[in-house]
């Protein structure tokens, strides 16, 4: 039987990249998913799950939208009757050296990053509380956890933030059934980061990086199905390195 059999599971930035990966690799595990994202292409991954046989809803969310937030919850409760799983993957990493920050540059990614995970988990947590059952997963980075990267001061800011609430959150969380756990993920081949120039850093990481190659955003969604199934009930409050060794060099 499919692991995630009956389940429901809402993935922000499911529209490319990280987040469609997640979206695709939790229904092929069962889980009926809500992929949501600000660009419309939230559409297209839910194309590409139905024509794999899976099913779902496509929403807009602007994570740094409150109250989208909360209607997007209420959306999927009143449709499924239960929300099972949060995946807060949806973030930005403009690269700014701290010199040239503005004080926008600054509040558009924690606003992103940080605010936006508190606004969809602030959204779903009443619901999960109310079913005494629930699964949170929080896409954090390595930056800002285990290394500094150079022109990253507010994304790493942002990222070692969401550790801090996913520990306090797993506290607060654990009597209600819920677990809350976050993934710090390496260098990952998305549209995000593989832009055009990045050629040469991408041949540098590769004779870094321990395991040879950079990962692929399925690497990072089978660590989430692990954390939502019932074979992880016991971890909370983890942060789980996906980094093909990279931080241990
Ligand atoms: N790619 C990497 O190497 C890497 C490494 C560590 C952590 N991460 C993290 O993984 C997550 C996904 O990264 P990715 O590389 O797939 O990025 P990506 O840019 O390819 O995709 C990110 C998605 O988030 C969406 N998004 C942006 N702002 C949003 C908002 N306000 N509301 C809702 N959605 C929004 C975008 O539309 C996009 O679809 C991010 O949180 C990122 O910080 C990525």
């Amino acid at each position: 039987m499919p692991t995630l059999k009956n389940r429901v599971a809402i993935v922000t930035g499911a529209g490319q990249g990280i987040g469609r990966s997640i979206a695709l690799r939790l229904s092929k595990d069962g889980a009926t998913v809500v992929v949501t994202d600000i660009t419309g292409k939230e559409n297209e991954t839910l194309n590409e799950i139905r024509n794999l046989g899976g099913q779902g809803m496509a929403l807009r969310l602007d994570v740094t939208d409150s109250k989208m937030a909360e209607d997007v919850a209420k959306k999927v409760y009143d449709t499924y009757g239960h929300i099972d799983v949060l995946v807060n993957n949806a973030g930005i990493y403009p690269f700014k050296p701290f010199l040239e920050m503005t004080f926008d540059d600054w509040y558009k990614v924690i606003n992103v990053n940080l605010n936006g995970t508190f606004n969809v988990t602030k959204a779903v947590v009443p619901y999960m509380v109310r079913q005494k059952y629930g699964r949170i997963v929080n896409i954090s980075s390595i930056a800002g956890n285990v290394m500094g990267f150079t022109g990253l001061t507010h994304y790493s800011a942002s990222k070692a933030g969401i550790v801090g609430f996913t520990r306090a959150l797993a506290l607060e969380l654990a009597r209600y059934g819920i677990t809350v756990n976050a993934i710090a993920p390496g260098a990952v081949k998305t549209p995000g980061a593989m832009q055009p120039g990045s050629e040469e850093q991408t041949k540098m990481l590769i004779q870094i990086i321990p395991v040879g190659r950079l990962a692929e955003p399925e690497d990072i969604a089978s660590v989430v199905t692990f954390l939502v199934s019932d074979e992880a009930s016991y971890i909370t409050g983890a942060l789980i390195i996906v980094d093909g060794g990279w931080t241990i060099t």
